[in-house]
């Protein structure tokens, strides 16, 4: 007999679904917090949240939510090249990064014909996607965490179709070396197309001039989001960067109205927040410092970040991500990354910071008291 499974197509049927960071709502439920006692350091959001400026143009947009927005989101677009000193053709906007994603698959690769390469421990989407699309994806090792381009490089086959660079990497926090990108980006084959996922571009100090190799018209597409710097992740904006032939062809893949109204305002508006973005800068660097710090005098072995986050490996993680619920705080554990011994955590607010690492030792000492009770 023909059960429901039989009609579900494959690559749906083997789908793990992604771990998003636990919801604020949800621990409140389950635990009896207020929603206001609890902390989230868990999916490398912006700790001072969205710009007010970003805010101000919602506030403003508002009255028009009866109406579609512009499908093809032709101001924010002008906005995004004028930023990069590129043209609107070079713009795709995406619901979140995440969707420029999934259109790179819809548009280069056929299901069982390609696969795709990406790095051990990069960030879990792109095997999801690959998953889906019934695409066998490829990682190549990470020696101390680091993309090894040169494993990468030797990787590429002749179906090789995708090629998926995390830079500032979630959640290892490490970043490609500038020299060493271009390296690579210099010698991709015409047949492999380059995603250069740029998520977490806007902290580092010396970013690479990856927008230059979008105007020399290689074969990139550049992935970019308002979710991080921009602290917009709520409204679930994002885009790619690309020559303008391959950012056509990701165009035709998407939804008519895939960037919402109010994103499209505030995406326009945050973009313009120098304010805000150098103070989000600022509180990341030194709260990220604090943490490593920290980390580092408790005895705990960290990955140096160059992202809003940190690894840090604690013994056991989700013991860890345990205790550390029962007193509000949420953080990432990173079992479904293959690394149960590690938990990811978001830099926060100076206060948050503070208060975190004020609670860590004895939620460390509860996992660790609890492993001996077990064993014993
Ligand atoms: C490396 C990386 N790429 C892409 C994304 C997706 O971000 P969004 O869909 O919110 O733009 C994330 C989110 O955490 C990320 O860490």
């Amino acid at each position: 007999m023909t059960t429901l499974e039989d009609l579900v197509n494959p690559g749906i049927r083997a789908l793990t679904p992604y771990e998003p960071g636990k919801p604020i709502e949800e621990l409140a439920r389950e635990q009896g917090f207020a929603p206001e006692e609890i902390c989230k350091l868990a999916s490398n959001e912006n700790p001072l949240g969205p710009s007010p400026l970003a805010l101000e143009a919602i506030r403003q947009a508002l009255p028009r939510v009866h109406l579609y927005p512009d499908g093809a989101g032709r101001l924010l677009r002008e906005a995004i090249a004028r930023h990069h000193d590129l043209s609107i053709e070079n713009v795709v906007l995406g619901n979140g990064s995440n969707e420029i994603i999934e259109l790179l698959f819809h548009v280069f690769v056929s299901p069982r014909a390609h696969e795709v390469l990406c790095s051990r421990h990069a960030f879990a989407v792109y095997r999801l996607m690959a998953q889906l699309f019934e695409t066998p994806c490829r990682e190549t090792p990470d020696p101390g965490f680091r993309h090894d381009l040169g494993a990468m490089r030797k990787a590429i086959g002749p179906n090789t179709r995708l090629i998926f660079l995390t830079s500032p990497n979630n959640p290892t926090g490490t970043r490609i070396p500038n020299g060493e990108l271009a390296e690579f980006v210099r010698t991709i084959p015409r047949h492999v197309v380059l995603a250069l996922d740029e998520a977490y571009v806007d902290f580092l100090d010396d970013p690479p001039p990856s927008v230059s190799w979008v105007r020399e018209g290689k074969n990139i597409v550049l992935l970019r989001t308002f979710s991080k710097m921009h602290g917009l992740a709520g409204l679930r904006i994002g885009y790619g960067l690309a020559p303008a032939p391959i950012a056509s062809w990701l165009q035709r893949a998407r939804q008519p109205f895939n960037a919402n109204l109010l994103a499209q305002a505030a995406a326009i508006a945050a973009l313009e927040d120098r304010e805000h973005t150098e103070a989000t800068r600022r509180v990341v660097r030194e709260g990220r410092l604090r943490l490593e710090e920290s980390f580092g005098r408790l005895g705990l072995e960290y990955v140096p970040s160059a992202g809003n986050f940190v690894m840090v490996r604690v013994g056991d993680g989700e013991a860890l991500f345990a205790s550390l619920l029962r007193r509000g705080w949420i953080v990432r554990p990173l079992r479904s990354y293959g690394l149960p011994e590690w938990i990811r955590v978001s830099v926060g607010t100076p206060r948050q910071v503070t208060n975190f690492l004020a609670i860590l030792p004895a939620a460390l000492h509860d996992t660790r008291g609890r492993a001996a009770r077990t064993a014993e």
